[in-house]
């Protein structure tokens, strides 16, 4: 409905500028004859081209050959926007066409610390020519030492008091799935009768896209194709305190949940509901999960979201991946020691999680984003970015709904689809991405300038300024007047 809406008004608007555009010619000039007889293809091509910093790259050009090369090699999971991205730096993306875009969206907020850090740039080829993998039947300096700063960053954070030991997998899903295991093992060695094996998840989550954190995302875009689930979830509405006694029961073993939602569209768990959560899992003897794999790693200004609750509402596991690896996959799963203790040798492993080459690198990202100077930064560009933000909304007040978020994941409420603005801003050198239903999400390297903020908000505000077309656009005038001569 309100995607018909947003394309009846842009209709309408093209409509209107077009009409002008045919009155003002027809007055400037005396004959059709004189009109341009350029095919109409390329007169949208060179208007684009002209108007426009990054216009997608065309059907004739290198990318669109590049691309035509190897997507049909490739099994159709995604449907990419038109430019090919071969080099980054810093909070820039280039393209093959060697135009430049101002990237918000980190990959989807990994490239915490931007694109190419130098200092890990030099550390990856300096670990690929000392050790890349020996297996995780032998000791190597790293795996042990991420374990090691993960946990201790943990506590001096503020954050998971009891956290005492780490399981170093290679993304967010393997994360979950661990969390998912161990909770399960910790259901059964903590109650005899087997029934304790109930994982409770919430509406709105993303967790992942293996079969147990699939089963713990009720997406039923996600889900539907590829069931049955793995049996035993149910599923809660998020912030909703007085259904928590129903929902996690004696049966259940473990409770998953965002401490802000990513992918479900920023949304934010209010403290009350996760210490009520934390209540409740303590009550019935269940694991408490706070995944942070997008929140997480100083994203919100404190080393994990959760840090600035009381320790009555922190969790019995975090796992986190994304800005762990800044672009190397890798992932992991904190526990405290009560959950190690169910855990024996054999229960769970992995060939590639934590080798020596993801987890050198993690080791160093995870010193850069406990830096109390970065998490500082964070408050003061989110400071900013609301700013911005402010003025979008007076500017457009019926389209922004809502801001939501903390630090830098932030969200904008959008009353209709924005996928319109998404391109209009990529076509003019910024990348954004959505979430949940019609929200604009906000995820870009933490390392962001304030100047780079405004940037990024100009060319948003131009964005939706050609998509909505407020009261506030000045039309064309009629005419030449600016060229008339004394
Ligand atoms: C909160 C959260 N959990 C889990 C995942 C899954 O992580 P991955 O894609 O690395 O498997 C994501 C990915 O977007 C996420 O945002």
């Amino acid at each position: 409905m309100s995607l018909r809406i947003g394309a009846q008004r842009l209709s309408a608007s093209v409509k209107s500028s077009r009409q002008s555009v045919i009155r003002t010619a027809r007055r400037s000039y005396a004959t059709p004859a004189a009109t341009s007889n350029l095919p109409q293809g390329l007169k949208n091509s060179i208007e684009k081209d002209a108007t426009l910093a990054t216009p997608d790259p065309p059907s004739d050009s290198q990318t669109s050959r590049l691309v035509n090369a190897s997507t049909p090699y490739m099994v159709p999971t995604y449907v990419r926007p038109a430019p090919m991205f071969q080099q980054g730096e810093g909070c820039y993306l280039y393209d093959v066409e060697n135009r430049k875009y101002l990237d918000f969206t980190a990959g989807i907020a990994v490239n915490a610390l931007g694109h190419c850090d130098p200092e890990m740039a030099r550390l990856l080829a300096q670990q690929a020519q000392t050790l890349v993998h020996t297996s995780n039947l032998y000791h190597n300096p790293w795996t042990g030492s991420l374990s090691r700063l993960l946990v201790e960053k943990t506590i001096e954070g503020g954050a998971m008091h009891d956290a005492a030991r780490s399981f170093i997998c290679n993304s967010g899903s393997e994360a979950n799935e661990a969390a998912i295991k161990f909770a399960r093992k910790y259901g059964k060695m903590t109650d005899e009768s087997g029934k304790k094996v109930e994982i409770v998840s919430f509406h709105n989550s993303f967790h992942g896209r293996t079969m147990g954190s699939l089963s713990a995302t009720p997406n039923p875009k996600y889900q539907k194709p590829f069931g049955p689930m793995v049996p035993g979830f149910r599923y809660g509405n998020y912030n909703k305190i007085d259904e928590i006694n129903e929902l996690v029961t004696e049966n259940t073993c473990g409770v998953i949940i965002e401490p802000i939602q990513g992918e479900g569209g920023v949304n934010v768990a209010t403290d009350e509901f996760l210490l009520a959560l934390r209540r409740r899992c303590n009550e019935v003897g269940a694991v408490l999960i706070y995944d942070e794999i997008q929140c997480g790693l100083s994203r919100t200004g404190t080393f994990w979201a959760h840090s600035s609750l009381p320790k009555e509402a922190h969790p019995d596991i975090i796992t986190t991946a994304k800005a762990l690896g800044n672009g190397f996959p890798i992932g992991a799963t904190i526990v405290t020691e009560d959950v190690s203790s169910k855990i024996v040798t054999g229960d769970h492993g992995t060939t590639f999680g934590g080798n020596p080459l993801g987890s050198r690198l993690a080791h160093y990202i995870v010193g850069r984003l406990s830096d109390p100077e970065l998490q500082q930064g964070v408050y003061k560009k989110e400071k900013v970015f609301r700013e911005h933000f402010a003025k979008l909304q007076h500017r457009f007040p019926d389209v922004i709904e809502e801001v939501r978020g903390k630090g830098l994941i932030l969200g904008l409420q959008l009353s209709e689809d924005p996928t319109p603005v998404v391109t209009a801003a990529r076509e003019r050198g910024l990348l954004i991405i959505t979430c949940g239903t019609n929200t604009l999400r906000f995820v870009p390297p933490l390392i962001i300038t304030e100047a780079e903020i405004e940037e990024g908000m100009n060319i948003l505000g131009d964005a939706m300024q050609a998509v909505f077309r407020t009261s506030e656009h000045i039309e064309g005038t009629d005419g030449q007047q600016e060229m008339r001569t004394a």
